[in-house]
């Protein structure tokens, strides 16, 4: 019902954000706790430092338009073609989302036209918080929630993907991409999920260290049929952890605001401090929120997956097997430790990387496009502009996370 209604949504929206904001990209930096004690840093509590939600969820991101570093059968799409074709939207109730096209029939090995979008932020440690009400999946279909870091070559400054699967998985992915030099310990009294592999070395390409949830439900259809859930990623100087909870279990400290991760028990996922530094192998992270189609991971696993008919390419040909690459996202929350103030400032440089969860071979031949990552290069100038986020909802602005603005905004749009 979603994916039918939100293209005539987008339509009626299409007019709101055509404006593409500047490139630039500030840093949130929290990197002066790494050198607070852990028993110091869990008393702390934890502080709204920006929010992505309803009718200004967009304006905190750009559109990646480049090639897909991952393979897929994509063409990432810019904002004003991806509002303009119902692929970046609201729904009735204002929840932003995303989604790969698919109400054309096309031919095998034809691309879709799809959305990859990256925060204009940049954070270096903090509690990042998605509340998601939908999530794609199926046969063909690969989306994920995730963080890159923005300087350097692929994988020199950290991937984290926190929430990814492909076909029916009914549990969530999560998966880092490091230098040489980071490990996953198998310790049983760090996390509950499974390990899949432990060296999350990728400079040679490679898949990384990943951890299967222990829950089924946190990812395919019966997270939707629960209505989503919440995935929460801790990084900070005791490494980098990802819990995934149910709907049903959304601790309170979320829902009211207050986060409290030391009384959620053990995580999902743990790269813990002790063969992962976190701030050496990660470093100035963008997040990404992206719907790819078969390519590195579900592509080229496809057949692994019995259930799964025909190829990969015939499989997304035909729209009527993709319903499900609709993304909602009710909000993402990112918080950081009161009492140590976030460092802000502008990035240093454009980056030339571009990630990927699967092995990836950088073309370093630039095309001139709009995308952020080969444009912002002129965004480094004086400091007169930091104040200002382009847009971004930031504790403070009124606009942060004001659900019946939302709302009110949304029926007047469609009176
Ligand atoms: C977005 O992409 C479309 C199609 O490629 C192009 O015609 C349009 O000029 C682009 N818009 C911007 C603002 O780059
Ligand atoms: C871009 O990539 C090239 C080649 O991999 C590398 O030499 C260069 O340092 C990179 N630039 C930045 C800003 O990371
Ligand atoms: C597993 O992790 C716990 C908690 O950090 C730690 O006390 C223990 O020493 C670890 N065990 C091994 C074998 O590393
Ligand atoms: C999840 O579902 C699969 C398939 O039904 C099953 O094999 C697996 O044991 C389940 N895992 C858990 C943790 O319940
Ligand atoms: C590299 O990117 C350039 C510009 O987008 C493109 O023309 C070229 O075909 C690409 N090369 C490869 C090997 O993909
Ligand atoms: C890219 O931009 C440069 C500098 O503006 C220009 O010389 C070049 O022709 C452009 N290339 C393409 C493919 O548009």
């Amino acid at each position: 019902m979603v994916s039918l209604l939100a293209p005539a949504l987008a339509l009626l929206c299409t007019a709101a954000p055509s404006v593409l904001a500047a490139p630039t990209k500030y840093q949130y930096s929290q990197l002066d706790l790494a050198s607070v004690p852990a028993h110091v840093r869990r008393d702390l509590t934890w502080s709204l430092q920006m929010g992505y939600s309803g009718q200004t969820f967009f304006d905190g991101f750009d559109f990646f338009t480049e090639p897909d570093p991952s393979h897929g059968s994509v063409t990432y799409v810019n904002k004003s073609q991806a509002f303009g074709e119902g692929l970046a939207f609201w729904t009735a109730d204002g929840i932003p989302g995303i989604q790969a096209e698919h109400w054309a029939t096309t031919n095998v090995g034809d691309a879709r036209n799809s959305v990859r979008i990256t925060s204009k932020a940049l954070y270096t440690g903090g509690l990042f918080i998605f509340d998601v009400a939908l999530m794609p999946w199926g046969c063909g279909v690969w989306p994920a929630i995730w963080t890159l870091g923005y300087e350097g070559t692929w994988p020199t400054t950290g991937e984290i993907d926190i929430v990814e699967g492909v076909q029916d998985m009914t549990a969530n992915q999560m998966t880092v991409h490091t230098t040489p030099g980071c490990t996953i310990a198998q310790n049983t009294s760090l996390y509950t999920g499974g390990m899949i592999s432990s060296d999350c070395d990728s400079s040679t390409g490679g898949a990384g260290c990943s951890i299967v949830s222990d829950t089924n439900n946190t990812f395919g259809p019966s997270f939707n049929d629960n209505g989503g859930g919440v995935y929460a990623m801790l990084w900070d100087g005791d490494g980098v952890r990802i819990w995934n909870f149910l709907r049903a279990n959304v601790p309170s400290d979320i829902t009211s605001g207050v986060p409290t991760p030391s009384t959620w028990g053990l995580p999902a996922a743990a790269f813990d401090r002790t063969l992962c530094d976190p701030y050496t192998f990660f470093q100035s992270q963008v997040l990404i929120l992206n719907v790819n189609l078969c390519g590195d991971w579900a592509g080229t696993t496809y057949s692994n997956y019995a259930y799964c008919p025909g190829t990969c390419a015939e499989r997304i040909a035909n729209p009527a097997n993709l319903v499900n690459t609709v993304m909602l996202v009710n909000s993402i929350k990112i918080y950081q430790q009161s009492g140590f103030e976030a460092i802000v400032g502008e990035a240093m440089t454009n980056s030339n990387q571009t990630g990927a969860a699967g092995a990836v071979a950088l073309n370093t031949t630039k095309s001139n496009s709009t995308s952020s990552s080969s444009s912002s290069s002129s965004s480094k100038t004086s400091g007169s502009s930091k104040s200002s986020t382009g847009g971004i909802a930031r504790v403070g602005d009124t606009l942060v996370l004001t659900y019946a603005t939302v709302a009110a905004v949304m029926v007047s749009m469609l009176l």
